[in-house]
């Protein structure tokens, strides 16, 4: 076999070979770490992982592509398994109310927040969103992420949020990296509903996700489980309508106030529970036996000045599987840098380097399904990787805020060099 691409002299390769399935406890440290690294791939797909020089059924000619990893770290391509991708306008206007005290669903219950990107969302063309998300998009893709999940919920009514994933299924077909869709029209309460949520959550039942499941538009379902937003019982009603559709459950779970969603994500066997900052003891127990994923977004935290981080090492201990995301919102989170949050959860939630890389690779994957395809570096899986000029790990995480990728390989071709997208 003559390969396309072949990576060596990689001084670490992070491979996270093992088993396709989440990693939990002491797991999330056996990152599969070879020094002096190799790896060949061919028509898309990894056909060889090693240390040292290729076997002798592999060999390279002049059509081969020979990368030099020394001093590079080399990781699978990052996966971001909760993003809020698609939407219209900003939301900078906040930062003043934010500065002056006012809290995140005080903005909301006033009018703020989500509905204000529900607006703008309203009023933006197909088009317009396109733009915008792809050129997110991009930005994510020099960061190293390879797959991104990407949520409806700034709609609110049928015909928006078809927009949404309309746009989401688009840019998958035409950009390199993945999009994986959530359907999530429960992400808040229109105003015109205010006093009758019950109404509205049987148009989010009975009109949206039939249309949903109609164009294959959304592999998930979440709803934005908080006080003053939906409530357990609501949330419950919805996620068991979307199984009878084909869409797995998330959840944003006990953002803010400890409502019970942590427990509620087992007992619906959610696929992951999401952000966890006020999740109850009882309710981690709970997930880590169902094996719920907790997908962890501490730039949200970070951003809203929240004085406090989801107890990641708490769950690490109890067996539940972390995995990390961006969340890149236009309100909570406004960053794509994945880089930096790896950073935030080693620095404030005390991840070590090693959990970091298992929670954005192989468990992130997991929690939007895909850990046969991607999450590891392992023959016959896609060759999505992400190369880092970083020597280890650790330095990814210490030397914070920058982008430390090189070079970024999707789908066995070279669609970011320098740190800079090419092919696109
Ligand atoms: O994950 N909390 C709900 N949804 C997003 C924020 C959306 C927004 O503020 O626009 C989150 O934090
Ligand atoms: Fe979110």
């Amino acid at each position: 076999m003559i390969a396309d691409i072949v990576v060596k002299n990689i001084s670490q390769l992070i491979t996270l070979e093992g088993e396709n399935r989440p990693r939990v406890g002491k797991e999330m440290m056996e990152i599969g770490l070879i020094e002096n690294g190799i790896l060949a791939i061919k028509d898309g797909v990894i056909k060889y992982v090693g240390q040292g020089e290729l076997p002798s059924n592999i060999q390279m000619d002049n059509d081969t592509q020979i990368i030099d990893g020394k001093g590079k770290t080399v990781t699978p391509g990052l996966v971001d398994p909760h993003t809020h991708l698609v939407h219209g306008g900003s939301r900078e206007n906040e930062l003043d109310m934010k500065l002056k005290g006012a809290k995140y669903l005080d903005i909301l219950k006033a009018g703020g927040g989500i509905h204000s990107t529900v607006k703008s969302t309203k009023g933006a063309s197909f088009e317009e969103l396109y733009k915008k998300a792809e050129k997110s998009l991009n930005t994510m893709l020099e960061f190293g992420m390879t797959t991104v999940e990407a949520k409806s919920g700034y709609g609110l009514d049928t015909e928006t949020e078809l927009k949404q994933l309309r746009v989401a299924k688009k840019l998958n077909e035409n950009h390199p990296a993945d999009i994986v869709s959530t359907f999530l029209g429960a992400h808040a309460i229109p105003t015109e509903y205010k006093g009758n949520v019950d109404e509205f959550v049987d148009i989010v039942v009975n009109d949206m996700m039939p249309k949903v499941q109609e164009e294959k538009l959304a592999d998930f379902c979440d709803v934005f489980c908080e006080e003053g937003v939906f409530t357990v019982e609501q949330t419950k009603k919805i996620l068991n309508a979307a199984k009878k559709y084909g869409m797995k459950s998330k959840l944003h779970a006990d953002e803010i106030e400890p409502l019970g969603g942590a427990e509620l994500s087992a007992d619906v066997e959610a696929i992951s529970a999401d952000h966890l900052v006020a999740a109850s003891e009882k309710g981690m127990e709970m997930m880590a036996e169902k094996g719920v994923i907790a997908d962890l977004l501490p730039g949200t935290s970070f951003n809203l000045g929240m004085g406090k981080f989801a107890n990641a090492r708490r769950m690490i201990e109890l067996g539940v599987p972390v995995a990390l995301s961006t969340d890149y919102n236009p309100g909570s989170c406004p960053t794509e840098n994945i880089q930096f949050i790896m950073t935030l959860a080693s620095l404030r939630m005390k991840m070590t380097p090693e959990e970091v890389i298992t929670a954005v690779t192989i468990n992130s994957a997991c929690s939007i399904g895909r850990q046969e395809e991607i999450g590891s570096i392992a023959v016959g899986k896609k060759a999505d990787l992400a190369i880092f000029d970083s020597p280890n790990i650790s330095y990814i995480i210490y030397h914070f805020g920058i982008n430390h990728i090189d070079k970024v390989i999707k789908n066995g071709q070279l669609v970011v060099d320098n740190g800079k997208i090419i092919n696109v």
